[in-house]
């Protein structure tokens, strides 16, 4: 086990790469960046992303390699996320992960992508121990989870329609925001010019007493909200009047006020089931890539105050996806022993 400590792992979430030391320092980080296909079409097509990704893949290894003044000779095991995703996205990625597994005869460990979210602040937070919370928020997904081990994971709540990050996005694309990165950060910046009381939504599901999540008609009031008040997409927030743009910034805050006070409400109530079976529990972790928004934040900072746990929240370039929370759960799994051995060195193009 003490070769391990000066191990180094490999993890794809492609376009996504890093190498991870064990002790989790990060070595080295590559983003293949999608941001002018999604500009140019307001999203990318699993064909357009896959043939990205293909293009991408080789050049992302290596240049990870490089900036981390390693070859692939210096790994001990390869991890990969294997879903949840886009599968023709994901399969070059395994097919990729593969082909250096074999060849350098390494073990290779398989990552659900929303496992590592969660896990990623232990990287952070390194006395962070089990059992604790988890609220995942991302542009797929809307998890409550009770973490009362590794891979033992109770699901308190999921989305039963569309997840928080697809409202964000969905809502700046409406209002005419500049989707070169996705709509959750623009959302959040014009939500601070704007009066979060002024456009009265309802908050999703009051009158279901569970922890499950509905975004879809709260994407339906912001839609009638922006036709109403006659906002055209079409014409960029930036060439908008200043009346246009204030109409605009009100309904991104009060979009984004109603958003996380579904989150609060249900975050709250899941904390109390979760006591319930774990009394044991100290912390709140948050993750996913709405768990970088500075408002989302703060208001779960609260709830997490008001019952008793302490929020963890991993930086912002380690809430939305990352080649790093890859890597850390691969390094997670493999120091207690689950991991698959090596594939065989040649296999056939297109196996997986
Ligand atoms: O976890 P992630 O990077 O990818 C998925 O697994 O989906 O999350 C992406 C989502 C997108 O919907 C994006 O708009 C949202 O996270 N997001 C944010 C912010 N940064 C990213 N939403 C709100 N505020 C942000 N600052
Ligand atoms: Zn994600």
């Amino acid at each position: 086990m003490s070769s391990f400590w000066a191990s180094k792992l490999v993890a794809m979430t492609p376009p996504r790469l890093s190498y991870v030391r064990s002790d989790g320092e990060i070595l080295s980080q590559v983003v293949s960046s999608q941001a002018d296909l999604l500009a140019k079409y307001g999203g990318v097509a699993p064909k357009m992303a896959e043939e990205a990704h293909s293009q991408a893949i080789d050049r992302v290894v290596q240049e990870a390699l490089d900036k981390a003044y390693m070859t692939e000779k210096d790994l001990t095991a390869v991890a990969v996320t294997i879903g949840p995703g886009l599968s023709l996205c994901l399969r070059v990625g395994v097919q990729k992960a593969r082909r250096i597994a074999g060849r350098f005869n390494l073990p290779i460990i398989g990552i659900h992508h929303m496992e590592a979210h969660a896990l990623v602040a232990r990287l952070i937070e390194k006395d962070l121990q089990f059992p604790f919370m988890v609220l995942l928020i991302s542009g797929g997904h809307n998890l409550l989870i009770l973490a009362r081990d590794l891979g033992q994971y109770i699901q308190l709540g999921t989305t039963i329609d569309d997840a928080i990050g697809e409202a964000y996005d969905k809502t700046a694309k409406w209002l005419g925001l500049d989707l070169r990165r996705s709509g959750g950060p623009a959302i959040e910046q014009l939500a601070m010019e704007g009066n979060a009381e002024s456009v009265k939504f309802s908050i999703p599901m009051k009158q279901h007493k569970d922890c499950n999540f509905s975004y879809a008609g709260l994407k339906t009031q912001v839609r009638l909200a922006i036709e109403s008040k006659k906002i055209d997409a079409k014409i960029p927030i930036s060439s908008a009047s200043e009346e246009d743009r204030m109409s605009r910034a009100d309904i991104a805050a009060s979009f984004q006020r109603t958003a996380v006070l579904h989150l609060e409400e249900r975050c709250e109530r899941a904390i109390q089931w979760a006591l319930k079976m774990e009394p044991s529990i100290r912390d709140l972790v948050v993750s996913g890539g709405v768990a970088s928004n500075q408002y989302v934040r703060a208001r779960l900072d609260m709830v997490a105050k008001k019952n008793g746990l302490q929020l963890l929240c991993p930086p912002p370039g380690l809430c939305t996806d990352n080649g790093v929370m890859i890597a850390w759960t691969g390094i997670e799994h493999f120091r207690m022993g689950r991991y698959d051995p090596p594939p065989p060195a040649e296999e056939p193009e297109n196996f997986v």
